[in-house]
């Protein structure tokens, strides 16, 4: 059986290449070292990822200051917001874990399945990208399923297109102890932002859906059973197995997603398995 160091030094020997995942979306890059790598080789990862808008590197061994320092090539790195973030040591860096700590959680998002959604959609100036390095993965599950939403708005009724066009939609964060249902009614305290239903992406000029099953709570001036029946059946069409690609995470491999023209969810895995994740964020503009 191949170690995880030889699979490292295999993948990093081989010449800069790229590899479709899916139909749906997403590459492997082969032949790159993310701790050491040239301005022209970031300049190859940076030209290949908007094609293809998720990127996968195998094999590689990130600590705080590699992943920060990659992540950093490709703009400003987003704030934390979220609650669990006791175990970073550098700013913009957050854990994704179930593992606890003399019964404390010691990273965010920690157990089970995940709605599909944006990160961050919830603010004015959303994550434009974010990158997760695996470090410890469950046996089975805790797959990440990454969908395509150009396609999906590209292939939507034009019904629905007309009645979405223009409109603003509300996404509110409010799953933090229940990634599986529904952001409820905005209270005091709970962040949400009004963002146009349908983008327009700022490198490709493409448009994408910019709804999701988790944080999207309503169409702003529609009235609202109308709203949430149309949000079901965009929900219903934008997961179609057929705009999805599924992440089997090996320990050592990075993710880098396009928050702005694709929707991540996460499948269950069981809860007395570890899983453990570093992930940074890239800080986007306001979505138009
Ligand atoms: C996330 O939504 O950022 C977490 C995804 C995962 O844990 O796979």
């Amino acid at each position: 059986m191949e170690t995880a160091q030889q699979a490292e030094s295999a993948n990093h020997a081989a010449p800069f290449g790229v590899l479709p995942l899916s139909d749906a979306l997403g590459a492997e890059i082969v032949g790159v070292d993310l701790r050491d790598i040239s301005d022209d080789t970031f300049a190859r990862i940076r030209d290949t990822w908007p094609q293809h808008s998720v990127i996968l590197l195998r094999g590689q061994a990130l600590d705080e200051e590699t992943l920060v320092a990659f992540g950093a090539r490709f703009g400003e790195l987003g704030k934390v917001l979220n609650k669990h973030n006791g175990r970073s040591r550098l700013p913009g860096v957050m854990y994704i874990s179930n593992v606890r700590e003399d019964g404390q959680l010691i990273g965010a998002l920690p157990d089970g399945e995940m709605f599909f959604h944006s990160d961050q959609c919830y603010v004015e100036r959303p994550s434009m990208a974010t990158m997760l390095y695996a470090m410890e993965v469950p046996k089975r599950g805790g797959n990440t399923l990454f969908a395509n939403m150009y396609t999906a708005y590209e292939t939507l009724p034009e019904r629905i297109k007309s009645r979405i066009e223009g409109r603003l939609a509300l996404n509110v964060y409010d799953y933090d102890n229940n990634a599986t249902q529904r952001g409820s009614e905005p209270r005091e305290g709970i962040p949400s932002f009004a963002h146009p239903i349908v983008r327009v992406h700022p490198a490709t000029r493409r448009k994408a859906l910019y709804v999701n099953r988790l944080m999207t709570h309503h169409i702003l001036d529609m009235p609202r059973d109308e709203s949430e029946a149309l949000l079901n059946e965009i929900f219903d069409h934008q997961e179609r197995p057929e705009f999805v690609y599924e992440h089997v995470w090996t320990p050592g491999d990075v993710l880098l997603w396009d928050n702005r023209c694709t929707l991540h969810a996460r499948s269950d895995f069981d809860a007395s398995e570890r899983r453990m994740m570093r992930r940074v964020a890239i800080l986007g503009d306001k979505p138009v």
